[in-house]
């Protein structure tokens, strides 16, 4: 069965969707670099690779289903926070857009009756629970730290063996 056009554009702009965070989670990183908070750019580095792996899983998709692939510049991300609780903020944010996204295109294949499709978009729709319980997790201690520089880094340091962790957990599923 071919995949349906509208189909194979949404699941193309997810390849684009996934990149996008994987950019913006790269300049979390980064930003958190030029703190005290190495662990936090860790957790944020290992993320964007994750979402990095996400984009390749859509694209390896449309690649086995005989559709097109097309590439679109990815966006500049946003490089300037306030505090590791501002960029959990963005982190959360951008992981609630992902799910809206992601959503709506099972919403797609549910109306032109892909089951594949539909299989491949609940893998990433409960991936997305899991992902938003984590910075949601991470996002609720950060405000009850608050100032606490000792607190912030018990926080810090955890975010760190968090990731080294649990990391590739979508890597290894995908
Ligand atoms: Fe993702
Ligand atoms: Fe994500």
């Amino acid at each position: 069965m071919n995949l349906s056009p509208q189909l194979a554009k949404l699941l193309n702009e997810q390849i684009n969707n996934e990149m996008a965070s994987s950019y913006a989670y790269l300049a979390m990183a980064a930003w958190l670099e030029e703190t005290p908070y190495g662990g936090f750019a860790q957790w944020m580095f290992a993320q964007s690779r994750e979402e990095t792996t996400h984009a390749l899983k859509f694209y390896q998709y449309l690649v086995n289903r005989d559709a097109r692939v097309e590439l679109q510049p990815v966006a500049k991300p946003k490089q300037d926070f306030k505090s590791p609780l501002d960029v959990f903020e963005h982190s959360l944010k951008q992981e609630q857009k992902v799910t809206a996204q992601i959503n709506r295109i099972y919403e797609v294949a549910e109306k032109v009756k892909d089951h594949t499709s539909k299989n491949l978009l609940l893998w990433f729709l409960n991936e997305q629970i899991e992902e938003e319980k984590q910075v949601k997790d991470m996002r609720d201690r950060l405000k009850l730290a608050g100032s606490d520089p000792a607190s912030l880094l018990t926080l810090d340091r955890e975010a760190a063996s968090r990731k080294s962790a649990g990391g590739g957990d979508a890597a290894a599923s995908a």
